[in-house]
C-alpha cells in the first residue's frame, strides 16, 4: 500500500457501489480504473479508491487499512452496537436512503414493541435488533441469517424479520409489512478515528470540502 496516497472503501457492488462513484466524480476527481476492476486511481490528486464488499468496509477503515470509506449507516450502527469503535462518521452523503425495520407477515395486528415479546426474529442486524429490544424491555429470541431474510417466517424459521427496507418491494413480494422502523439509514463518509498524517489530512480535508458542496447542491 502506498502510504504517500489516501486511500478510500467503496462498495464493490450493490445499492451504493455506483452513487459513491458519482459522489467522487461529481467532486471533480477523474477516476482510473485499475486491472480487475477492485481499484480506482484518482488522476488529479493523491488518492485511490478500493472497491470491497459493504460489510468489510467499517474493519478496513477502522484497521487503518483505508482512510476513509463510504458505506450505509445501517452498517457502521451494527458495528457500533457491538461495541467496536475505531470510526467516526464525517458525513451523510444524502443517497442511499433505507430504513431498518421489524416486518411481519401481512395482517398483523401490532401494537407496540410488546407484541414482540417471545418471538422469534430473523435478521443480519443482530446487534442492533439487540439493542432494540433491550431499550424497549422485550424479551426475544434472534435468529441470526446472512441473508435472504425475508423467507424466514414463510419458512417458519422466524415469526418476524429484522431488515432494511428502501423501496418495499422485497417485503411486498414475500407478503410481509412494516410494523415498526429501529433505524433510518443513508449512505455516509466514514474515517479512521485516528489522526493522519498532515500532508494526507490535507488531502482528506480537501476531499470533504468537496463532498459537502455536492451534497449541499443537490439539497
Ligand atoms: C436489502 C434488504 C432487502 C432489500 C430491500 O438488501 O436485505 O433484501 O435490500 O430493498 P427494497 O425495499 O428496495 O426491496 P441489500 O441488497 O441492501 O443488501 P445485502 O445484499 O447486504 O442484503
Ligand atoms: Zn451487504
Ligand atoms: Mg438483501
Amino acid at each position: 500500500m502506498d502510504t504517500q496516497r489516501l486511500h478510500i472503501a467503496i462498495q464493490k457492488s450493490g445499492r451504493l457501489a455506483e452513487r459513491s462513484l458519482e459522489l467522487i466524480r461529481a467532486a471533480g476527481y477523474r477516476l482510473n480504473k485499475s486491472a480487475g476492476e477492485l481499484s480506482y486511481s484518482v488522476e488529479n490528486a493523491p488518492i485511490d479508491l478500493w472497491c470491497v464488499r459493504d460489510d468489510d468496509i467499517p474493519t478496513f477503515v477502522a484497521d487503518g487499512v483505508a482512510d476513509l470509506g463510504i458505506v450505509g449507516r445501517n452498517v457502521l450502527a451494527e458495528r457500533e452496537s457491538a461495541g467496536r469503535d475505531g470510526l467516526a462518521e464525517v458525513m451523510p452523503l444524502g443517497f442511499g436512503r433505507c430504513k431498518l425495520c421489524i416486518a411481519a407477515p401481512e395482517g398483523f395486528s401490532y401494537d407496540g414493541p410488546g407484541a414482540l415479546r417471545g418471538a422469534r426474529i430473523a435478521t443480519t442486524y443482530p446487534n442492533l435488533l439487540s439493542r432494540f429490544l433491550k431499550e424497549q424491555g422485550v424479551e426475544a429470541e434472534i435468529v441470526t441469517m446472512r441473508g435472504a431474510v425475508e423467507v424466514a417466517p414463510r419458512l417458519k424459521l422466524a415469526d418476524f424479520i429484522c431488515d432494511l427496507v428502501s423501496t418495499g418491494a422485497t417485503l411486498e413480494s414475500n407478503g410481509l409489512a412494516v410494523l415498526d422502523t429501529i433505524l433510518q439509514s443513508e449512505a455516509v463518509l466514514v474515517r479512521n478515528a485516528r489522526t493522519l498524517a498532515s500532508d494526507l489530512a490535507h488531502v482528506a480535508d480537501s476531499m470533504i470540502a468537496r463532498f459537502r458542496g455536492v451534497v449541499a447542491s443537490q439539497d
